[in-house]
């Protein structure tokens, strides 16, 4: 099937480290946006908010889109410049993070309800931003007809892309994605769309694909975090699901080798495998006891000493279908 797969940024989950050993572990997916950089108040930027995308460690991933959260222009202009000379030609506009804490500051999911705000916002960015912006959105804040006033504004400015995840911010990952508000969406805007959610099987996204044939642009998070392979089972690649387990532990092991050496203290590693679990954890389901070894392990030897005693058993790996 001719579409792209995008991974979905999930701030401490799909860090430049994992984006790097995921891709060299799997195929099928054809970029990635990194997960949100906030905009510093006075045009200031702290140098380790930009150290996800720095090109050093992004090599191996293709078409890394970074993501900017804030509602300045000149803030936001400010670090859009950054990324351009960092050598990206493409910016992301996050007004889809659903929680209070942002959103209560008209970041994120926060600004959906304020179209006046967005479209001066939008003003003021395309009058001087020197690459092109995507935005990626939830349907609104607290109700999902928000976007139908937000899509007018957009209509006026040569926006890349609308990446949408039909859910409102306050059901943050609750319900279910809603398909029929998004089909609502695809015939009100003149915006190529970005389908996002809820994808977790070939079934699943067929029955996206299906709907909607006009969509080349997939983008999935949870997903991919849950069965690695996802993208290239939807790309129609065969593989051996005998060596399943052996691939899965060779991109843990790696990815686990890589988060010691390269970026974090103990905490940070564990918390970072533990998180990985998470998900990948759900497609194990008969291995809960092995797992929560894992999730509940204090240091690294203790989770290496766990991860080892899962992967010895042999436990089926059984995706989502
Ligand atoms: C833990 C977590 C962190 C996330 N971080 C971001 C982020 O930094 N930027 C963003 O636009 N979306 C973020 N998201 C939302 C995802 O990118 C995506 O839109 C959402 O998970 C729905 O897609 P999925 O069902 O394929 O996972 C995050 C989601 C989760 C669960």
């Amino acid at each position: 099937m001719g579409c792209e797969i995008i991974m979905a940024p999930l701030q401490g989950f799909t860090d430049a480290v994992f984006r790097d050993v995921y891709f060299r572990h799997f195929t099928g997916v054809d970029h990635a946006m990194a997960p949100f950089i906030s905009t510093m108040t006075s045009c200031r930027i702290n140098s380790s908010r930009l150290k996800d995308v720095i090109p050093e460690n992004n090599i191996h991933f293709p078409g890394l889109i970074p993501q900017i959260l804030g509602n300045d222009v000149r803030d936001f202009l400010f670090l859009a410049e950054k990324l351009v000379e960092m050598g990206y030609g493409c910016v992301n506009w996050n007004m889809g993070c659903p929680h209070s804490k942002v959103a209560r500051k008209k970041r994120g999911s926060g600004l959906l309800p304020h179209h006046d705000m967005v479209a001066e916002l939008l003003e003021g960015i395309f009058a001087a931003i020197p690459c092109s912006l995507s935005i990626k959105l939830r349907l609104g804040r607290h109700d999902s007809d928000e976007i139908f006033r937000l899509l007018p504004v957009f209509d006026k400015y040569p926006i890349d892309e609308l990446i949408v995840h039909p859910r409102t911010g306050v059901q943050m990952y609750t319900g279910k994605a809603d398909v029929d508000a998004f089909e609502r969406v695809a015939a009100r805007t003149s915006h190529t769309l970005v389908y996002n959610g809820d994808i977790v099987s070939v079934r699943g996204f067929e029955t996206i694909a299906r709907r909607f044939p006009d969509i080349t642009r997939f983008m999935i998070g949870r997903g991919i975090l849950a069965n690695p392979f996802l993208p290239s089972e939807i790309k129609g690649k065969d593989r051996d699901p005998c060596e399943d387990l052996d691939r899965l532990k060779l991109f843990h092991d790696e990815l686990f080798e890589t988060y010691c050496h390269k970026f974090y203290g103990p905490v940070h590693v564990t918390g970072r495998m533990k998180g990985f679990w998470a998900y990948l954890g759900q497609s194990f389901p008969d291995a809960r006891k092995s797992i929560k070894k894992m999730l509940k392990s204090k240091s690294r030897e203790q989770y290496q000493a766990a991860a080892e005693t899962f992967f010895s058993l042999k436990c089926s790996f059984l995706p989502p279908e």
